[in-house]
Formats: structure tokens, C-alpha cells, sequence
């Protein structure tokens, strides 16, 4: 176990250059792998998550290469992957674990997917039941509904599926099982979610259809698909790894940060959304895109914060921003509501609870709700007078819980201790480097 200590900082200066997305970079390679010819991933997350993901195809008999700035994936086509000898270890991505799922209720070999004691406790029934509803033979080895999956060959055909819940994993795995099905598949989420997949599969060659209804809902459908074809894609900058300097450039005082290449795309961007209605002091810079993917560079100054509400359709769109949204709700003025959050509690640990513990221990009014938070922030105006005191915080190994409170400890009197510091490996390896090279000495 690697405790990290934080202590109050302010003056924070630099150029931060932000690691690859996570979700993007997940799909470079499923896509890639299954995909005709060469795939070049440029920008790359090497974080645990999407390393999972390689060893599940390396596994399955696909050469993935990392260069020195890219990695080089062989695509084997849509029906070239080779059963697993062993069970596929998907450690703790929920993202390997689902997306994969749609891959592999399409090939013709049985296959096993186990993780993390948080893996194997995540909710898998929410693609176990439209799979099988497509055909897939996918069950849950205990019975309970989480992994370890065992998946065994089955003839797929399209749906029309209206998941209850937005989200991206769910809508993923069932257009790329969709992929391999008889027919057309279709699904419908209450609220856009990330578009990654849709975007990507479109690059590769898919014939993907989207439509946003008047009620706030959202389709994305696929045809059958004989083949993919490889791609250059180039991964920008991670706005969930982004949010945590963002933050720390807002809430320490005297602080100028400029945050290069990160990714912008709508479906993720919420949580400038909220900067924004909090009063940060937010410029966005040298804007581009690449493969439908938008990122801009941010420069971001200190600011005084005020509270805000956080709910409906924008809850996708920073679902995992939200750790670090509270951190700052706290150092705000006024109340923050967060609502119609709860799949907060089926992340990498029960965000609701996690995020309440931690701020607790810091000093924090916070409530927490069926589906979100109440905190009412004790911060700004006044930047000098900080309303968290330093404490030991346990990341219960969840990356987020990690670097979120790392981010509160420069903003609090005292020292701040970060238990399990090593999980933010998870999604941002590196991360307290950058984050001691923008402090003072
Ligand atoms: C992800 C989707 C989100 C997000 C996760 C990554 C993805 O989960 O929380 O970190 O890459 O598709 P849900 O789809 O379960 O909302």
C-alpha cells in the first residue's frame, strides 16, 4: 500500500499535457483488433484499464505493438480471434469487461471474463439481459450477476432495446454484438451518453445511425457488419483526467494552469458545463478535432466558486467528473445539489458513499441522497480562508476517490494522506508527478 501526502499549496503554475482518453483508447483496440489490416493508436492511455483490454486480445491471438509513440494493432477481421486458453482477466475496467461482452457473444469459441474484487461485484445484468435477448449464451458463473461471464457461442439477431439506464458500456456492447447479428440492431437510452463508440465505428467502416428525440432520449442503431477496416486514430486528452487540474487551478489561490489537448467532445464535456455555472475562470484555447473527436486546450485561473444543481441529461456527460465536482462544491459558496446520479453507486467503489466519507473526514457539510449529494460549501469569497482541514482519506483503490482528494488536500489546512495512492494507475499513471511538477517548490 503507497500512502501520498498532500499538503496546502498555492501559486500553482505550468503546461500540463494531459494522458490519452480512456474510453477512446479502450475502443482503439476492440475496434482495431476485430477490424481488417493495421490499426494505429497514437496518443494511447498506457493506464491498468486499457492494458487489461490489450491482454484480453493479445489472448485471443491478436499482435498488438507498442511503439514509442503509438501502439500498432494487427486486426485479425471480424471472425479472426482465437479462443482463450485461460480466463480473460479484465482487473478492474468495467469498460473491458461490457464492451467485451458484445465481442465475444459473437464469436464462435466459449470464453471466461473475471476482474477485481470491485469488478466481480459491478452490476453485469444490465448487458448480460439484452444479449441474451439477442441470442448471446452469456451467463453469470455465480449466479449473482456480476463476473466472472462465461460466454459460449450463440446466433445472434438484432433488437430494439430501450436501456433504463445512459449508459455508454451498455449502449456499446450491444451495437458491437449488434455487429454480428442477423438484423438490425437498435438502442435507446434515456439520456445521450458518450459517443465514442458510435464515432469510432463509424470511422471503421459501420453503418451506424444516431438520433437525439424531443424527450431527451437518444438511439444509435447498427447493420450486420461482414467487416471493419483498419484505422489512424489519434486519442486526445482525457477531460476526466483534465478535471482534476482544471480544479486544481480553480481552487488554489494565485494559480494559472494551462491544460493542453483535451478532449471536448459534448457527450463528455459536462463538467465545463458546471465550471462554467460555478464561475471558474475557464478560456478555451487552439480548438481542433480529429475523427469526430473535438479538444481544445483550457487555461484555467483561480476562482471563486459558487454552488450549483447538477442533474437530468448532463449527469452522463460528467458521471465521472462528479468526485471532484463535490470536492469543489465544498470550496464554494452556497449549496451544490447533485441528483439523478445514482449510477454514482456502481462505479469503481459507491461514489455517493466514498465521496461523502472522504469530504466528512475533511470537514465538509455534505448529505448524501438516494441518488446524489447535498453539500453546502463554505468556501469562496475569500480564497485565503480554506473550509477543508487536512485528513486521512481512504481511496478504497478507486482511482477517482484518489486523485479528487488529492486535488482537496492542496486546497485544505494540514496534511492530507491518501491511502492506496498507486490505484490511480487505473486511469492516470503519472498523475502526482504532473502534480507535484505544477506546485511550488
Ligand atoms: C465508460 C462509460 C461510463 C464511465 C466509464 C467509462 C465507457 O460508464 O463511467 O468510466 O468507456 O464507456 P457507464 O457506461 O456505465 O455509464
Amino acid at each position: 500500500m503507497s500512502v501520498k501526502t498532500i499538503t496546502r499549496k498555492s501559486g500553482l503554475r505550468g503546461e500540463i499535457t494531459i494522458p490519452g482518453d480512456k474510453s477512446i483508447s479502450h475502443r482503439s483496440i476492440m475496434l482495431g483488433a476485430i477490424a481488417l489490416g493495421t490499426t494505429e493508436v497514437s496518443n494511447f492511455l498506457e493506464g491498468a484499464d486499457c492494458l487489461s483490454t490489450i491482454n484480453c486480445f493479445r489472448r485471443m491471438g491478436v499482435e498488438i505493438e507498442k511503439k514509442s509513440d503509438s501502439v500498432l494493432i494487427h486486426g485479425k477481421g471480424m471472425r479472426g480471434l482465437s479462443a482463450p486458453k485461460d480466463t480473460l482477466d479484465v482487473g478492474n475496467s468495467g469498460t473491458t469487461t461490457r464492451l467485451l461482452s458484445g465481442i465475444l457473444a459473437g464469436q464462435g469459441f466459449t470464453s471466461v471474463m473475471s476482474g477485481d474484487a470491485s469488478l466481480n461485484s459491478r452490476p453485469m445484468g444490465r448487458i448480460i439481459t439484452p444479449l441474451q435477448e439477442m441470442g448471446a449464451d452469456i451467463t453469470s458463473i455465480k449466479g449473482n450477476g456480476c463476473a466472472p461471464l462465461k460466454i459460449s457461442p450463440g446466433t445472434l439477431h438484432g433488437i430494439s432495446y430501450h436501456s433504463p439506464v445512459a449508459s455508454a458500456q451498455v449502449k456499446s456492447a450491444i451495437l458491437l454484438a449488434g455487429l454480428y447479428a442477423k438484423g438490425d440492431t437498435q438502442v435507446t437510452e434515456p439520456a445521450l451518453s458518450r459517443n465514442h463508440t458510435e464515432l469510432m465505428l463509424q470511422s471503421f467502416g459501420a453503418d451506424v445511425t444516431t438520433s437525439l428525440h424531443t424527450d431527451g432520449s437518444a438511439s444509435a442503431g447498427v447493420r450486420p457488419c461482414p467487416e471493419l477496416y483498419g484505422q489512424q486514430i489519434y486519442v486526445p486528452g482525457d477531460i476526466s483526467s483534465a478535471a482534476y487540474f482544471i480544479a486544481a487551478g480553480a481552487l488554489a489561490p494565485d494559480s494559472e494552469l494551462l491544460i493542453k489537448n483535451v478532449g471536448t467532445n459534448t457527450t463528455r464535456a459536462g463538467f465545463l458545463k458546471v465550471c462554467e455555472a460555478m464561475g471558474a475562470d475557464l478560456t478555451l484555447l487552439n480548438q481542433a478535432s480529429t475523427g469526430g473527436e473535438p479538444r481544445s486546450d483550457i487555461l484555467v485561473r483561480t476562482s471563486c466558486l459558487k454552488g450549483t444543481v447538477i442533474e437530468g441529461a448532463l449527469i452522463p456527460a460528467l458521471i465521472d467528473e462528479i468526485p471532484m465536482l463535490a470536492v469543489m462544491a465544498a470550496c464554494a459558496e452556497g449549496t451544490t445539489v447533485i441528483k439523478d446520479a445514482a449510477e454514482l453507486k456502481v462505479k469503481e467503489t459507491n461514489r455517493i458513499d466514498t465521496v461523502t466519507a472522504g469530504l466528512r473526514a475533511m470537514g465538509a457539510d455534505v448529505t448524501p441522497t438516494d441518488d446524489g449529494m447535498i453539500i453546502h460549501g463554505k468556501g469562496a469569497p475569500g480564497k485565503d480562508n480554506t473550509p477543508l482541514r487536512g485528513a486521512e482519506i481512504q481511496s478504497f483503490l478507486d482511482h477517482r476517490i484518489a486523485m479528487s482528494f488529492a486535488v482537496a488536500g492542496l486546497a485544505a489546512d494540514g496534511e492530507t494522506h491518501i491511502t492506496d495512492s498507486q490505484c490511480v494507475d487505473v486511469s492516470y499513471p503519472g498523475f502526482f508527478k504532473t502534480l507535484d511538477n505544477i506546485c511550488p517548490a
